[in-house]
């Protein structure tokens, strides 16, 4: 007789698993091919597709490169240096006026981990997490990792992508609901919500019992003179609020692969803790180098954000003069989500980077439709204005002569 062994056996196909066929690919580089074809054709690509800024890392972080003198590169400790740790314990007491103890705060490799953690520490396989679509993409990617479903609330343009009322979220309740993640200012619609909305937001968290995962890693980016407001600043959120951060934007330092999860929740925090000791350290000489903006006064932060906001303004005025062309003024981040008279964004992206030249030239977007969880954002695209003016203005200019070409063709 067969033995349950030996069957088990003899049907053991070498086969991936479900969560890695459900791994869906990055829409905002999945057209990456297409481009590194048209450069090997001697096409320059602009690229309004990623959020790569192009602004010098500051200098007192390269610095620090230099002063370097360890003859061993070890593991740091699992939470982070105690000198970083510290270092943001000050970034959050002087920029937010918020009292952290360091064991609130994890080092993680980068926003990405602290996502992926907090999904992990507050969910369990087959839950549901609540999310304002359009939404930062890779949300679906460390999801799929974590085994969890993404449940859509729809933001319209229309409204500049707030929030829609209370009772829409409370639809898209479930038995399986546990977390809601938003993103403030947003990637990808550049819209900073109000404290009307987040308090609303965190009123549905505390009444149905779930977690509040805040990602800030946009927050000094607001224009106009507003500012973001931090979920660890809200009332009677101590429980269930986890703030995602990172410096890969902050500083101009994506390369870094430094962030951050903040909680007030000693179980949540602990639970984070044991993932963070399972991967053993965050990067110990990003952390070296990241002690460095200690030095970097307020006027570093407010440069930058007057050059991103000549920057929105010129894409702004520059998209709003395409005929055909809608898009609400963003009010942070460095995106934003623009309807385009095309039926199929993802075919003019491809089109844009196959077909596509002028004068040697040509810009690459993210098709809007995997910043979407429903059907919606097939004529949208996401344009990230991370160029400096002259270039920003040339991508637009190229874009307006794109779409005619393109809707003019048979
Ligand atoms: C909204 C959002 N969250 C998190 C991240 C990840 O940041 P990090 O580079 O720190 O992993 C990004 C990166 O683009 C982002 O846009």
């Amino acid at each position: 007789m067969t033995s349950l062994h030996e069957l088990e056996q003899s049907e053991r196909t070498l086969t991936l698993s479900l969560r890695a066929h459900r791994m869906p690919a990055s829409p905002i580089r999945k057209l990456a091919p297409l481009a590194e074809a048209a450069k090997a054709r001697g096409t320059k690509v602009y690229h309004l597709n990623i959020g790569q800024p192009d602004i010098e890392t500051p200098a007192c972080m390269r610095d620090r490169l230099k002063m370097l003198d360890s003859k061993v590169l070890e593991y740091s400790p699992s939470t982070g240096t105690p000198e970083f740790l510290r270092s943001l314990e000050h970034y959050y007491r002087t920029r937010l006026g918020l009292d952290l103890a360091t064991n609130q705060i994890l080092a993680t490799t980068g926003g990405s981990e602290a996502i992926l953690f907090a999904f992990i520490a507050c969910a369990n396989e087959g839950d549901d997490v609540i999310l304002v679509e359009p939404f930062y993409a890779n949300y679906r990617a460390f999801a799929t990792m974590a085994g969890l479903n993404i449940v859509p609330v729809t933001s319209r343009g229309r409204d500049g992508f707030h929030t829609p009322p209370l009772h829409v979220w409370e639809r898209a309740l479930t038995p399986r609901s546990r977390i809601v993640i938003i993103c403030n200012p947003s990637n990808p619609t550049g819209t900073v919500y109000t404290r009307e909305e987040l308090e609303m937001v965190a009123e549905f968290c505390r009444r149905n019992n779930l977690f509040l995962i805040s990602d800030e890693v946009y927050r000094e980016f607001v224009y106009d003179g507003a500012r973001a407001i931090s979920a660890l600043e809200l009332a009677d959120t101590d429980d269930f609020v986890v703030v995602v951060d990172s410096l890969s934007k902050r500083y101009s330092a994506c390369g870094i692969r430094l962030g951050s999860l903040v909680t007030r929740n000693a179980e949540v925090y602990d639970a984070c803790l044991r993932m963070a000791q399972g991967r053993l350290s965050p990067p110990g000489l990003a952390q070296f180098i990241a002690v460095g903006v200690e030095s970097l006064g307020e006027e570093y932060t407010r440069d930058i954000v007057t050059e991103y906001q000549q920057r929105r303004d010129v894409l702004y005025e520059g998209l709003t003069a395409i005929p055909g062309v809608f898009l609400q003024k963003p009010e942070g981040a460095f995106y934003c989500i623009a309807k385009l008279p095309v039926e199929d964004a993802d075919d003019f992206a491809v089109y844009l980077l196959s077909e596509f030249e002028d004068e040697g030239e040509t810009v690459m977007v993210a098709p809007a439709s995997g910043f979407y969880a429903s059907a919606l954002g097939k004529n949208e695209v996401r344009i990230a204005y991370v160029l400096n003016q002259n270039h920003l203005r040339r991508a637009v200019d190229l874009l307006g002569k794109a779409l005619t070409r393109y809707n003019s063709r048979a």
